[in-house]
């Protein structure tokens, strides 16, 4: 039997209710379909956004939503964005897909959104191929409130009042799509543009650096190197990307639906790699800022396989399945373990594309198993991390693509109920477990579960074959309950201490 360790007492940090963020693209069909159907069409809508897709983030309390890319960021002109549809340019989204982009959904779209869900504003600035006059710009179009040019000129579109911009990222994979730049370039450059990414109305916008590549610990070293420590407001936070690839190789990344047990350990393996970069990214970060003023956006992460056969390869569709449930079970808890220096993590991405949250076709929505991961985690935003240790052992079938079967976080949440969220990795074994809740007297619990088979999926004919069920199964006597996981699956539980 493992032993979960519990220790209410015992408060290790705040969780951000962006640990448990959002990523929309202008790729494939996340935007345009997934989200926004523009004001005319014949699925059911409330200003361009879809009403079955908007109510189903809404069930997850979507906390945080960054846009307009990734890559698409580094080539988007805002201006073309704004101002009556029919004016607006049309022309070839270059990186994803070469399809037409016809600007429809631009910055009041994004904030209208941002409205519907409820949700806090990322704008992601292009630094790759704009200008800084066109970030501070955009920054004054969305922030102002009194009376300048970007002001009137939003006004003039119909919209009066300021928007919030809460995060504000200063480029993105600027080692890459973002401009191929060497760190102390681009340390150099975030100095610039930063500078006039000014904060308006007393509403001051948390600038977002842009980070590594998964392990690349040299561009976190330059970076910071150039541009930490000039004194409040310069720097909010550092990124990091880490997709999980099958095999760590993006050649031979494989499919989301047809793979085996060797798969699934391997899938797995490579998402734990997300502990490594978050201890080692943070260990350069400590050095530079003990103190941990700035936060660590892992503003894309998530599996990433083979597009569904059929599709644009441009577009990134791929199905999800109960494998990555288990990514998404794991990395929530990661981030949890870590919240001390981890302030937002966004899942790449939230409709149609990579790990999405929600698959579309047509008139038609499903939710995967990972949406009901987040579903499971939320309560998990806003509490505070509780300490929480269990006991595991490797499984696995190569000797060396060993995993441990279980991994966890606890938190405890504003009306003092605690959240256990636990994953089980193993494909076959179910795990007997005891919670030891330290220096407490339980008084009752309740759980849901998701589980099945490793390849399990909803599907457009079948969308809820995969869902959670109540987790009845637990037995609570003084400061422990026992409990059963299945195989190949992810737990809530919620435990009120007498
Ligand atoms: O999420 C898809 C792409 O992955 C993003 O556009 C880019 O930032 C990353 O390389």
């Amino acid at each position: 039997m493992a032993k979960l360790y519990v220790n209410p007492n015992v408060k290790k940090g705040h969780i951000n209710p962006e640990l448990q963020g959002h990523f929309s693209e202008h790729l494939g069909r996340c935007i345009y379909e997934g989200i926004y159907v523009g004001e005319d069409f014949q699925i059911p809508n409330v200003n361009g956004m879809r009403i079955d897709v908007v109510e189903a983030l809404k069930e997850i309390h979507v906390p945080v939503l960054r846009w307009p890319g990734g890559c698409f960021a580094d080539e988007y002109h805002w201006k073309d964005g704004i101002g009556p549809k029919a004016g607006r340019k049309k022309m070839i989204n270059t990186h994803w897909g070469g399809v037409v982009e016809d600007n429809s959904f631009g910055t009041h779209e994004f904030m209208e959104l941002c409205r519907q869900l409820g949700c806090k504003t990322y704008i992601n600035g292009n630094m790759g191929s704009g200008t800084v006059q066109e970030m501070s710009e955009w920054v004054e179009y969305m922030t102002f409130e009194g009376v300048s040019p970007m002001a009137d000129l939003r006004k003039e579109n119909g919209h009066e009042a300021a928007w919030t911009v809460d995060y504000f990222g200063v480029g993105n994979e600027n080692w890459g799509c973002g401009g191929n730049m060497r760190p102390e370039f681009y340390g150099d450059m975030y100095r610039r543009y930063q500078t006039y990414v000014r904060n308006y109305n007393g509403k001051p916008i948390s600038k977002i650096a842009c980070g590594a590549n998964a392990a690349d610990y040299h561009w976190t070293d330059k970076v910071l190197e150039t541009v930490f420590d000039h004194g409040s407001g310069f720097m909010n936070g550092l990124s990091l990307h880490y997709y999980t690839l099958p095999t760590g190789n993006w050649s031979k990344k494989g499919s989301a639906l047809e793979f085996d047990e060797k798969d699934w350990y391997r899938t797995l393996k490579q998402t734990l790699v997300m502990e490594d970069l978050i201890r080692n990214h943070g260990a350069i970060m400590d050095r530079y800022d003990p103190k941990k003023k700035i936060g660590m956006i892992i503003d894309e992460w998530g599996a990433w396989y083979d597009v569904e056969p059929g599709t644009n390869p441009g577009f990134l569709y791929q199905q999800s399945t109960m494998r990555d449930a288990l990514v998404a079970g794991i990395n929530l808890n990661l981030f949890n373990k870590h919240c001390d220096r981890v302030k937002m993590a966004n899942i790449a991405q939230m409709v149609n594309v990579l790990q999405a949250l929600i698959l579309t076709e047509g008139a038609k929505m499903l939710k995967t198993p990972t949406w009901h991961v987040f579903h499971m985690y939320q309560y998990h935003q806003d509490g505070d991390l509780v300490d929480s240790y269990v006991e595991t052992k490797g499984v696995g079938i190569e000797e060396d693509v060993k995993v441990p079967n279980l991994t966890e976080s606890v938190s405890i949440s504003g009306d003092g109920k605690l959240h256990v969220t636990m994953t089980n990795l193993s494909l076959e074994e179910s795990c007997e477990i005891e919670g030891v809740f330290v220096e407490s007297k339980v008084n009752t619990v309740k759980g849901t579960v998701l589980t099945g088979d490793m390849r399990a999926h909803n599907t457009f004919d079948a969308p809820d074959s995969v869902h959670t069920e109540d987790f009845t199964s637990i037995a609570a006597e003084g400061d422990r309950i026992r409990f059963t996981m299945p195989p190949c699956c992810v737990l809530h539980l919620e435990v009120e201490l007498a």
